[in-house]
């Protein structure tokens, strides 16, 4: 049996990943920041089994550490580095910048992602299949920047994008595969009701590329049906 650990896992696009592998037969480690108020995630459990919750709150490095700790002993063929913050919306244009919101979307969105992986790189490096999947953003491309703004949010996603591709040639040796996902504009609390896509459809699209990912494709900024994006 395969294990995903899978950030953000209470909600939105990480819940919906944690449904669809738990479908599939894998063993889901659900991390998330409050698993107490996490109503979806304990209902999902309380049928399956092969689901456990894990609080981890990725922008607590500390906190990161201790429970990579705590799971040493699991095998990870799979993370999913999905949670991530938008920023403060007031904060996000030029004129009225809100400096400390800034510090926080970067250390939950870049730091936090970079300290998962290096904390759980042991689990992973024990999987014969190993692979990380990290949940970006088409906003953080800087060639596909048309209309401006978002400066939290697009700075964020762009400086995670620079460290995962970083991140996949020097995990090249170790053959784990990185993929670098735009999940599409998706109906969540983040992507509201307007969004394009539903969680289901873009998660489904997600798993399939992972699904396939093969060590010639590390490193590749993808959306969520495989068509490759500028960064
Ligand atoms: N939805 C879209 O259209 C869209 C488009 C492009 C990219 N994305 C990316 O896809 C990912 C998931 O987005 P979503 O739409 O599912 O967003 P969402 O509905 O707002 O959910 C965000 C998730 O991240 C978690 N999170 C935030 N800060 C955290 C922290 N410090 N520690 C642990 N968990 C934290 C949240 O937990 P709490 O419940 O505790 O807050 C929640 O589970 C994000 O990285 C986002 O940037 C989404």
């Amino acid at each position: 049996m395969s294990t995903v650990l899978i950030t953000g896992a209470n909600r939105g696009l990480g819940l919906e990943f944690c449904r669809q592998y738990a479908e599939q037969g894998w063993d889901v480690l659900a991390c998330c920041r409050n698993p107490e108020q996490a109503g979806e995630l304990t209902q999902l459990v309380s049928h399956n089994s092969a689901v456990r919750v894990f609080k981890m709150d990725v922008s607590d490095r500390k906190m990161i550490g201790i429970l990579a700790e705590d799971l040493v002993e699991f095998t990870i063929d799979l993370i999913i580095a999905n949670a991530g913050v938008y920023g403060d919306r007031r904060g996000h244009e030029f004129g009225n910048l809100d400096y400390a919101d800034w510090i926080n979307t970067l250390e939950t969105n870049v730091m936090g992602v970079v300290k998962v992986i290096e904390a759980f790189m042991p689990g992973l490096k024990r999987s014969q299949k190993p692979r990380i999947a990290v949940l970006s953003s088409q906003m953080g491309s800087i060639e596909d920047n048309s209309s401006g703004g978002s400066f939290l949010y697009r700075s964020s996603k762009a400086a995670l994008n620079a460290t995962m591709k970083s991140l996949s040639i020097d995990l090249k040796s170790d053959d784990i595969a990185v993929l670098v996902f735009h999940p599409g504009w998706v109906k969540t609390d983040m992507g509201g009701t307007q969004a394009l896509i539903d969680a289901k459809t873009s998660v489904t699209g997600m798993i399939k590329q992972i699904s396939h990912v093969e060590m010639s494709q590390t490193g590749q900024f993808v959306k969520y049906d495989g068509t490759q994006l500028p960064w």
